[in-house]
């Protein structure tokens, strides 16, 4: 072995062991700054010495670019269900089967109940070699590479006495922390959410990209045994000698020798599942003792020696009163459910959205039908079901989907692989004409001084159409108007002249080009200067902008593509909106934060947190709202919030007041 070949085995080891630590353990060791080094050193000597590659290196869980249909692969055992119970009685009529069928005593091993994708995880001679998902339970999908991003996936096994081959089950799952900010990421980008953690989760291992998958990072819960030559004859020993070995073993199963432990375990986790980091939605129990599980066998679907326990969602009953259509910015028509006001979970509901056209079909959904609304781990209150037997008084008009938009009367359309309906008269449809304006000015945006009722005012009076009317407002105008007295259109005519200051990137974001959020104008703006470069700027050319995708490209050249798109700009450039980065911008720009992840939190005294936040992107930093494994600094004011102080102090971030950043850029 070579010297180049001995660094490279050393280096594996020791990543994978932080990523143990960090990941399993979540106690790192050291900085993620060290273990960057480390990992660029362990890349840099791969790239150079390709005769050492291995497909364990832990290089491989950052995925690559390459993307791949599934293979099917048919499980060696079967990945069954289990029977769901949802009443302390079902749980009983459990206890006592497998009671009278052994008739010997037995422990049950209560867990939680993970609601994300279950997996089956293949290791041979203790490295990983597959992973495949339940598909229908014989055959599955091979999604190995995606399954390497999951860092908590151990590719090695510690120790060394697990058996030569076999197979450990668990679930996927996208903790809540992750789901939210995927959202919100979503959100900006205009992209359908995730109704909740669990379809995201789905979703995301049946990316083809592992690079997606590598950033959205998920996690994996294991919970089942199986194979040959198992360690123990318990399944508890079983899941303890898997936790040696280096798997995420949930820390809080329990053993049952009672029902009355059982009831114990449900009532506990029934409220305190709601300070987990992932979503649950039951527990699982299971007969300790392999033996007894074999003696109790399988039905056709699932096994007699286990069973799942659903945690009871918040459900209500009340009545659909009417379905309604909105219109977004976008054209995007979301039907919208009216309902007769009901408590549920501590809020009044009132309305639920409906989501899309095959969701209304698949419910068939009658007005005055009594729904059932749940909220379980969704954002939004959804309907699951239709009470038919409450019909009683005969049927309603059927709900359908609306053929044209009920706002301009456009037919709709509905993008082929898309799931909703658009309504394509963008320059004519009133609410996303108004939408568009209303985007234009909120505060991340122009920051302009109106509201939506003021929007549609103007709008009514048909004094403004497109965000570059606004500008040639006059202050008679407006006192025509209902509600306007001198003084609040003075206000706005000077919130409309400070506008003119708002930096180029922010004037990008204004104009509303689909896919191009905050961070994307910033990008955008800060690769190519000038609006005028982005005019023209060539597909390749945006594409070759870091983190700019080619769906993004694509819609920024169909926007300055569009004739009516480009008269908007001009008009917007004749009033002096800052088309470019100012010199001083360009002028104070450097790359000496580059690559890092900076978290502001606190309150400051040399300059405001915007003006922070403004500072590191232009050093070619990257601001980040939440600390993570990612953060390399947190930049903290005073009074900075404890559950970031903690977080930070786990992950081992390192932290530094304004002073020392202030010198880090002055260096
Ligand atoms: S054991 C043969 N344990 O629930 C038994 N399953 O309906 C195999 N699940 O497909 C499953 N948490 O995706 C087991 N602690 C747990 C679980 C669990 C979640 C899921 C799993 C399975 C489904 C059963």
């Amino acid at each position: 072995m070579d010297i180049f070949e001995a660094r490279i085995q050393a280096l594996r080891k020791e990543l994978e062991q932080h990523n143990y630590n960090y990941y399993v353990l979540s106690a790192p060791t050291i900085s993620d700054f060290e273990f960057d080094q480390k990992m660029r050193e362990l890349q840099e000597l791969e790239q150079a010495y390709p005769a050492y590659d291995d497909p364990d290196s832990p290089t491989h869980r950052v995925g690559s670019d390459l993307s791949k249909e599934f293979a099917k692969v048919v499980h060696q055992y079967p990945m069954l269900s289990l029977g769901n119970t949802y009443s302390q009685a079902e749980v009983r009529d459990f206890y006592e089967q497998v009671s009278r069928a052994l008739n010997e005593p037995f422990e049950l091993v209560a867990e939680l109940k993970y609601d994300g994708t279950s997996i089956s995880l293949i290791y041979e001679q203790g490295r990983f070699v597959q992973a495949v998902t339940r598909g229908d339970g014989v055959r599955g999908d091979d999604v190995t590479a995606n399954v390497k991003t999951i860092r908590s996936i151990p590719l090695r096994l510690q120790g060394a006495d697990y058996p030569a081959r076999f197979e450990i089950r668990g679930e996927v799952l996208l903790p809540w922390a992750e789901f939210d900010r995927l959202n919100k990421e979503r959100e900006e980008q205009e992209e359908p959410l995730f109704a909740n953690p669990r379809n995201a989760a789905s979703g995301t291992l049946k990316q083809q990209n592992p690079a997606i998958v590598a950033a959205r990072k998920l996690d994996a819960y294991l919970y089942y045994l199986l194979g040959e030559q198992l360690p123990a004859e318990t399944h508890w020993d079983n899941l303890e000698a898997a936790r040696r070995w280096g798997f995420k073993i949930p820390q809080v199963m329990k053993l049952c020798h009672t029902l009355q432990d059982v009831f114990d375990y449900i009532a506990y986790w029934d409220v305190e599942r709601k300070n987990l980091p992932v979503a649950t939605d039951g527990i699982v129990l299971k007969v300790n003792s392999l033996r007894q599980q074999r003696n109790l066998g399988f039905t056709a679907k699932s096994p007699r020696w286990a069973i799942a326990y659903k945690f009871q969602a918040e459900r209500a009953e009340t009545r659909l009163n009417a379905v309604s259509f909105q219109v977004g910015r976008t054209g995007a028509i979301t039907p919208v459910a009216n309902l007769e006001p009901v408590l549920l979970a501590g809020t009044i509901v009132k309305r639920a959205s409906l989501h899309n056209a095959d969701i209304i079909e698949g419910l068939d959904l009658h007005l005055g039908d009594q729904v059932y609304v749940e909220k379980g781990g969704e954002i939004i209150p959804k309907i699951v079901g239709v009470n038919t037997e409450a019909r009683t008084a005969g049927l309603g008009e059927k709900v359908r989907f609306i053929q044209r938009c009920p706002e301009c009367g456009t037919p709709l359309v509905r993008p082929e692989g898309e799931a909703a309906h658009y309504c394509p008269n963008d320059v004519g449809c009133a609410p996303q004409i108004k939408g568009r304006i209303e985007h234009f000015v909120t505060r991340k945006a122009m920051n302009i001084n109106i509201g939506p009722e003021t929007i549609e005012d103007l709008y009514e009076a048909g004094l403004v159409r497109d965000s570059a009317d606004l500008y040639t407002l006059r202050v008679a105008d407006l006192l025509r108007l209902e509600r306007w007295a001198e003084k609040s259109a003075q206000n706005l005519m000077e919130s409309l002249a400070v506008s003119k200051q708002v930096p180029f990137e922010r004037v990008l974001y204004a104009l509303g080009i689909r896919y191009v959020g905050e961070t994307v104008a910033k990008r955008l703006a800060g690769s190519f200067h000038s609006m005028e470069a982005l005019e023209q700027a060539s597909f390749e050319s945006l594409v070759a902008v870091d983190e700019i995708g080619e769906r993004i490209a694509q819609s920024v050249r169909a926007y300055f593509a569009d004739a009516r798109n480009q008269a908007i700009v001009k008009r917007l450039k004749e009033q002096g909106l800052q088309m470019s980065l100012s010199e001083e911008r360009l002028a104070n720009r450097s790359d000496k934060l580059k690559g890092l992840t900076i978290v502001i939190s606190g309150t400051f005294s040399k300059h405001s947190r915007d003006e922070y936040k403004a500072m590191i992107e232009q050093h070619g930093g990257k601001n980040s709202g939440s600390v993570s494994g990612k953060t390399n600094y947190i930049l903290a004011g005073d009074n900075m919030g404890p559950a970031k102080l903690e977080k930070a102090a786990k992950l081992g971030v390192k932290i530094i007041h304004e002073e020392e950043f202030l010198s880090m850029l002055n260096e």
